[in-house]
């Protein structure tokens, strides 16, 4: 529904995907100057939870990532409890169905009173390929669930999106706010991830927000690394 000014003014976040508080913190001190937004998951969330929100929080906007899939109730109770320590951007699975992002949807126009706060809903996690897609999920092409998937979110009344960069085509100029990772500058390893593209492209076919981990955060400099990708960012928007 709403996301700061500085992330609107940067659409760059940085997933943390570390394991120490300290390594997590020294990448916020380091980077803090040049991206939108931290994004944190699981694997930092379970072993310090709110606290290290609460910290983040204190210095640029924090994404928490931990997908929630589950009944309307807990999911509501879960996006509530990562605004409460802090989060300004909560993903839940679109999948989660209709009932749940109906409740979610609620819940953040109420949340906005409060502060800007963005619920954003994966679609299809962006390391599927067809060949690896569940086999009960084999019937239609990634294509069409994120465009399924999409109308879902949109008729439930929430506006915040993950896609692939793939996907953008079908989404842009919808009214959706549409986060992509799986993000890579011409020579960067892919990793798992199995449909990327580049900052400068993605942010062409409509996203509104890049999230850019490992080739940052694995760099020997990850503040030359974020500058490369600001750098990237900067010409598309001019
Ligand atoms: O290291 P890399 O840039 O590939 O990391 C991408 C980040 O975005 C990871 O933290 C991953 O969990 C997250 N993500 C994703 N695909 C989605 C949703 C989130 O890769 N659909």
């Amino acid at each position: 529904m709403a996301v700061p000014k500085s992330l609107k003014a940067n659409p760059l976040i940085v997933g943390l995907d570390v394991d120490t508080r300290e390594r997590a913190l020294r990448l916020v001190q380091e980077l803090s100057d040049q991206v939108g937004a931290f994004k944190i998951g699981p694997r930092l969330i379970h072993r310090y939870g709110e606290s290290l929100v609460r910290d983040i929080a204190g210095q640029a906007p924090v994404f928490v990532d931990c997908k929630f899939f589950d009944i309307p109730s807990t999911m509501v109770a879960a996006v509530k409890a990562s605004f409460d320590s802090g989060a300004t951007l909560v993903t839940v699975h679109a999948q989660a169905g209709r009932e749940a992002l109906a409740e979610l949807a609620k819940l953040e126009k109420s949340l906005n009173q409060d502060r800007p706060f963005q619920i954003l809903c994966v679609t299809m996690l962006t390391s599927f390929s067809p060949e690896t897609l569940p086999p009960v999920l084999k019937s239609q092409s990634i294509r069409e669930h994120v465009k399924s998937l999409a109308n879902l979110v949109k008729d439930s009344g929430l506006t915040g999106i993950v896609c692939s960069g793939e996907e953008l085509v079908d989404l842009q100029g919808q009214g959706f706010y549409l986060v992509t990772p799986g993000i890579r500058l011409p020579l960067e390893k892919a990793g798992d991830q199995k449909r990327v593209m580049g900052p400068a492209e993605a942010l062409a076919q409509g996203a509104s927000a890049l999230v850019v981990a490992r080739p940052i955060i694995e760099a020997t400099n990850p503040r030359k690394a974020a500058q490369e990708y600001a750098v990237e960012i900067l010409k598309q928007q001019k």
